[in-house]
């Protein structure tokens, strides 16, 4: 049995954010109440549309920032209330991966080095010790000896994201969070990506939380899917059961406007009409009522819970008749 690694319970971070000189400050309710388990070697996809809030998701999970509310608990460890050893400890078990691995690596600094560092800073492992590790997981990801001594400008962008997933499975992490890794990358360059994380998870038995707007590249890749909306899970289930049987309306959007994903899960056409709104003024009841062509009166006042039908999870008031 896979063991739990990693579980959020109402996850919650606002923004205060000034709307201009005497106005008053303004509050972006960026992520809204989120809660998953994620399980060791498994992959949970998060998509959604731009400005939804897996960014800052990602950055509640990896520690970067902390929750306005809700909890956070890290291999058996609720993050309130650790001390500073375990967080520090708990830091090393969630590494993150960027979209753009240029930016997440230090121009001036050698590959080697830039690999070591986490071991320099987390291990008492000698410099030799080290350079042992290093070059074994460089091999690892499909980089060659002599790219030990090389900078990151002389890597292409494929190169510079096995780096980058090199440099943060160095301390061998249970939880992996991968946001929009593969998305600044040519598309031919992307499989290869993908099947790198998949083989490293097999190998390390990493969860990953993995974000995408793509999905196509999120069936590749996953085993559970959380669909947000707004700061929101709307859906929540495995892959199978999100892509043949989408209960969510704007999950049902999403799949039919993906030309790559197989023809007979596109069944659903629903067309999504407006745009996204701002979580600065989200709307009230169902965020999606405005968008949504099932909406009826109850949508603009309630807002619907994540509740179980037919095997997911969905936030959705009239799921059942939409689905009969
Ligand atoms: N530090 C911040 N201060 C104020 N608002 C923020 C901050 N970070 C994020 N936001 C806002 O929170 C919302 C969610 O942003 P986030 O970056 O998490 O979205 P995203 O789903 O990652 O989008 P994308 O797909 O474009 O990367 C957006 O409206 C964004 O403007
Ligand atoms: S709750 Fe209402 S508005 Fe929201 S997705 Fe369901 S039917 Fe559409
Ligand atoms: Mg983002």
């Amino acid at each position: 049995m896979s063991q739990t690694v990693l579980q959020a319970r109402d996850l919650t971070r606002h923004y205060e954010v000034s709307q201009g000189f005497l106005k008053p400050k303004a509050m972006v309710k960026a992520l809204n109440g989120v809660s998953f388990e994620l399980k060791s070697g498994k992959t949970l996809a998060v998509v959604g549309e731009s400005g939804c809030g897996k960014s800052t998701l990602a950055r509640q999970l990896t520690l970067i920032e902390a929750p306005t509310a809700g909890s956070l608990v890290l291999d058996g460890v609720d993050i309130a209330r650790a001390s500073k050893a375990e967080l520090k400890a708990m830091r090393s078990k969630v590494q993150m991966v960027f979209q753009n691995p240029y930016a997440s690596l230090n121009p001036r600094q050698k590959i080697g080095d830039q690999l070591g560092e986490p071991l320099l800073i987390n291990t008492k492992l000698s410099a030799s010790e080290r350079e042992v590790k290093v070059r074994a997981m460089m091999k690892r990801v499909g980089l060659r000896p002599e790219h030990y001594y090389r900078y990151p400008h002389m890597f292409s962008g494929g190169q510079r994201q096995r780096i980058a997933i090199a440099r943060a499975m160095m301390l061998q992490p249970q939880i992996v969070v991968a946001d929009e890794p593969t998305s600044a990358l040519d598309v031919s360059i992307q499989a290869q990506v993908l099947n790198l994380f998949m083989d490293l998870q097999e190998e390390f038995n990493t969860a990953y939380v993995f974000i995408s707007h793509n999905l196509a590249v999120v069936e590749h890749v996953a085993d559970d899917v959380m669909v947000m909306y707004l700061g929101r899970a709307v859906e929540v289930g495995s892959k199978e059961a999100i892509y043949s049987q989408p209960l969510h309306p704007y999950t049902k959007a999403l799949l039919s406007a993906t030309p790559s994903v197989r023809e007979e899960d596109r069944r659903a056409k629903i067309k999504i009409t407006g745009e996204l709104p701002s979580p600065l003024n989200p709307p009230t009841g169902c965020a999606f009522h405005k968008r949504c062509p099932f909406a009826t009166e109850r949508c603009s006042q309630e807002v619907p819970q994540l509740r179980e039908l037919a095997g997911h999870q969905v936030a959705c008031h009239h799921a059942e008749s939409i689905n009969a």
